[in-house]
């Protein structure tokens, strides 16, 4: 199973929307997934589970915080939600996942052993959905990935964030001398404005190699599907649904090309300040510490 974890440590960059997205998108596609909601907000599980139906421990009615702190099996807490989509759900106990994590040996790694157990087979990928806010849960998922994906919403602010989000990914694995999970950058919320170009060029610059083409346009739609809880299975939504299946393509590719060799951290200087297309950069300079993995 593909462990792909959707994170990114600003709030509001369309982590939730595009993990359930893609989950939805490949399932439809016939590929079995299992959608981790990692977030104790419970955003995506709300999607398919009204808030009395959240996983409370009692028998039966496991999630997330039983897989990790109760010795449940992932593959028996996952309930199938659509045709080839099962959801391991999160629940309000999970906004206490740090403290809880505080009591556990070993506490970050959790979550990689509850999804290798889970038998070759019986999903093709898992699609976890994190918090905005680094903690015990994020670094759980980082550690339980083979790809990781940071979206940006087509604003600077996010970009610097998913900057120092990809830089701290990679000074952690190397404190675990462990490799660092191939990453992809999606550009979300994308318009056609000059400010939303120019953080697609800098996202270019920076992450030449490791930049989903797909750019996920802005669309009102998704705050209406939101509102009902719908997705895009469930619902037309022809703009969101084409983008994220122009994504969950470049996701397969990149999943099955031979496995890139995943490069030290290079430095690479990145423009700031406010970048014209066409003309050159006036932005300061700075250093950042970028990891890079062959796409
Ligand atoms: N393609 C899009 N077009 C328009 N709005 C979008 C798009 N993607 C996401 N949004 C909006 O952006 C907001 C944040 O999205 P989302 O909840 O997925 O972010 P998040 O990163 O999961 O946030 P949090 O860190 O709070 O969990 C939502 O209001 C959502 O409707
Ligand atoms: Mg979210």
């Amino acid at each position: 199973m593909r462990v792909l974890s959707v994170l990114s440590s600003k709030g509001g960059v369309g982590k939730t929307v595009t993990s359930l997205s893609l989950a939805v998108t490949l399932a439809a596609q016939g590929c079995k997934t299992l959608l981790v909601d990692a977030d104790g907000s419970a955003t995506a599980s709300s999607f398919f589970r009204s808030f009395d139906e959240l996983p409370d421990g009692s028998d039966g009615c496991c999630g997330i915080y039983d897989v990790l702190f109760h010795e449940c099996r992932a593959v028996d807490a996952a309930r199938e939600v659509r045709l080839n989509l099962a959801l391991l759900a999160s629940d309000p106990r999970m906004m206490k996942v740090d403290a809880a994590l505080l009591r556990q040996p070993a506490a970050d790694l959790l979550l990689a052993r509850a999804l290798r157990n889970v038998a070759a087979g019986e999903f093709e990928y898992a699609i976890v959905d994190t918090p905005g806010v680094w903690g015990g849960m994020v670094q759980n998922a980082v550690l339980a990935s083979s790809h990781l994906i940071v979206p940006v919403n087509s604003e600077q602010m996010a970009y610097d964030i998913a900057v120092d989000t990809l830089s701290y990914v990679l000074n952690q694995m190397d404190a675990y001398e462990r490799p660092c999970p191939q990453f992809r950058v999606l550009l979300t919320a994308y318009r056609e404005t000059n400010a939303c170009r120019d953080i697609a060029e800098l996202a270019l610059q920076t992450w030449p190699q490791n930049l989903f083409e797909t750019r996920v346009r802005f669309t009102e739609e998704v705050k209406r599907l939101s509102a009902d809880r719908k997705t895009i299975g469930d619902r037309k939504s022809a703009t969101l649904r084409e983008d994220y299946n122009n994504t969950a393509k470049e996701i397969i590719s990149w999943l099955t090309t031979p496995t890139a060799q995943t490069r030290k951290p290079r430095r690479v200087a990145v423009k700031t300040g406010k970048p014209k297309t066409g003309k050159p950069k006036t932005g300061k300079t700075r250093t950042k510490a970028i990891g890079v993995t062959a796409a």
